[in-house]
């Protein structure tokens, strides 16, 4: 059994990578940080682990890649993240761009690849990582939550699609993750502000979601989970924000 996972190189991917080892699985972990997927290799103890470099914004890369494993019994689209946390009108268009070529064309992408020969085998699970940005907004959200929404929504028409195929589809929705290079990305490396972000609180783990992985993917063939949405104790919701007497 073959389990594909982007964006294994740190923080919830390499989690997860871990739990399905530990499942089993044989894994092809990728990223671009090639070094970072070679140490995780190593810690996994070597066998069942091919450590491929992928940047899940290049579709020619993408191609060669699933042209050279093959068919796969899981694919988890981790790959992804924010950048940035300015409104709109100050936003940067690259940092929305990239935003856009991760999150969305490359798990699309990834998927179009993988899914026919899911569905001709009668079977695969696909876990999406999408995020609670995809459904509550927030301010400096923006591109990082249309993002994560369409992300949301192209799962739940997958599972309209996959309907009697025997493929399972799940995403995943998180809250605050710490001990990732969530908040360091989205900062462009202000390792403060990074921090800053989990003072006096207590996030979610990328264990918490691998845990969360293991339970989705042990589950019966006939159960399919469509979305997790999962957040800290912590964390919560923000009032309607009404500006006064703004003219
Ligand atoms: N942490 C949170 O609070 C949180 C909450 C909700 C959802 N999420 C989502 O969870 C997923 C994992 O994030 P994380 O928190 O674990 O952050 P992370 O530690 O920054 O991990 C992001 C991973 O994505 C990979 N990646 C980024 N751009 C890539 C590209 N162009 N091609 C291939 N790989 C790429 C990175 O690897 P390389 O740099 O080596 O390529 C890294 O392994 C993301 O989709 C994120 O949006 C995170």
């Amino acid at each position: 059994m073959k389990a594909m996972i982007t964006g294994a190189s740190s923080g919830i991917g390499e989690a997860i990578a871990t739990n399905l080892h530990d499942l089993g699985y044989e894994l092809i972990i990728t990223g671009r940080r090639k070094e970072r997927l070679d140490d995780l290799a190593t810690r996994l103890g070597g066998d069942r682990v091919a450590a491929h470099t992928l940047d899940v914004t290049d579709t020619a890369a993408i191609h060669a890649l699933v042209e050279e494993v093959g068919a796969v019994d899981i694919l988890v689209n981790n790959a992804g993240g924010a950048l940035g946390l300015a409104s709109a009108q100050e936003a940067e268009l690259s940092d929305w761009l990239t935003m856009i070529a991760t999150n969305v064309t490359g798990l699309t992408v990834l998927t179009h690849a993988l899914l026919p020969a899911m569905v001709e085998r009668r079977s695969g699970i696909i876990i999406n990582l999408g995020s609670v940005a995809g459904e509550y907004p927030y301010p400096g959200g923006n591109v990082y939550g249309a993002a994560k929404a369409f992300v949301r929504q192209f799962s739940l028409n997958l599972k309209a699609d996959l309907a009697g195929t025997g493929v399972r589809i799940t995403d995943i929705e998180p809250g605050m993750v710490g001990e990732t290079e969530f908040s360091l990305v989205r900062f462009h490396n202000d390792t403060e502000r990074a921090s800053s972000v989990y003072d006096g609180m207590q996030a979610l783990t990328p264990a918490d979601i691998a845990d969360l992985v293991r339970y989705i993917v042990t589950l019966p063939p006939h159960v399919n989970i469509n979305t997790v949405s999962l957040m800290p104790v912590d964390q919560g919701f923000g009032a309607f924000n009404v500006t006064r007497h703004s003219s």
